[in-house]
């Protein structure tokens, strides 16, 4: 099968065709995900709460990132794999985004990027669809705008706010995105703004209507406890039969169980 691409994205938006996404952020469980024949793989900046442990996403560094990224291209086969571009790596300057963007694609086998904001980072945008780096963009509830925000809170809920959105979408679909993360608003505003506009839009906490859905792995299999959003749906609790794993084999070493002669050399 070959690698999917950012026009097989609109290829399935014209086709009324869900699109799948999924974080991950190492070698075994991007391999699972590829395997599950998910349509994309991002490495998300949200590796610095669920790999890190940290409590924001604003620490993660670009070195990190392609570090993560490096491991995950390895492991995928027909997925896209998207680089999240962290924060500061883009706010600063044209040249910056288009450096720290193509490092993605140069050094860490990335095939596109994703960037957060609206109107705010259409510069940044054209300038790496000009260097032909592919981009999504993320509106919404943006966790890189953290303080900003006041929290993670449902984003767009007054008129003035759902307006904003919808023009900061048409303004990313003008600057070359081939995709846009909605997350966390109301099913109404995403179901408007998937209809309207011509790239598909990918749907966390956004509701049924969007072309495609995207979680972070560690929720989707139960291995993320700290924070868990209304919009999250666990498919596998994986933190437990790691917990009884893990306790079955200390018990087993502190008894003798383990190793018994099967696992012994002669
Ligand atoms: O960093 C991330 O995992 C994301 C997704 C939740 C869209 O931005």
């Amino acid at each position: 099968m070959p690698k999917i691409t950012a026009n097989a994205f609109l290829q399935k938006k014209a086709e009324h065709q869900k699109i799948t996404m999924i974080t991950a952020y190492d070698y075994p469980f991007a391999m699972i995900a590829d395997e599950a024949g998910i349509d994309a793989i991002l490495v998300g900046d949200s590796l610095a709460m669920v790999v890190q442990g940290l409590d924001t996403t604003l620490p993660v560094t670009m070195d990190e990132m392609i570090y993560h990224t490096k491991i995950v291209s390895r492991a995928v086969k027909n997925a896209m794999v998207i680089g999240d571009m962290p924060f500061l790596s883009y706010q600063i300057s044209v040249e910056d985004t288009v450096r720290n963007g193509g490092r993605f694609l140069k050094e860490a086998g990335a095939s596109a990027v994703k960037i957060e904001g609206g109107a705010e980072v259409k510069k940044q945008i054209k300038a790496l669809v000009e260097a032909d780096i592919p981009v999504i963009a993320h509106i919404g509830l943006m966790p890189q705008a953290i303080h900003r925000m006041g929290g993670y809170k449902v984003q767009g809920k007054t008129q003035d706010a759902a307006e904003r959105l919808i023009e900061d979408a048409q303004i990313l679909v003008e600057a070359g995105a081939f995709a846009i993360v909605l997350e966390a608003i109301p099913l109404d505003l995403a179901r408007r703004i998937t209809d309207e506009l011509v790239i598909p839009t990918i749907g966390i906490g956004a509701g049924p209507h969007c072309d495609g859905q995207v979680l972070v792995m560690h929720d989707v299999l139960g291995l993320y406890e700290r924070f868990a959003p209304k919009f999250i749906k666990r498919y596998a609790n994986l933190k437990e039969q790691a917990l009884k794993a893990i306790q079955t084999y200390k018990e087993e070493v502190e008894k003798g169980i383990f190793p018994s002669t099967e696992q012994s050399f002669q």
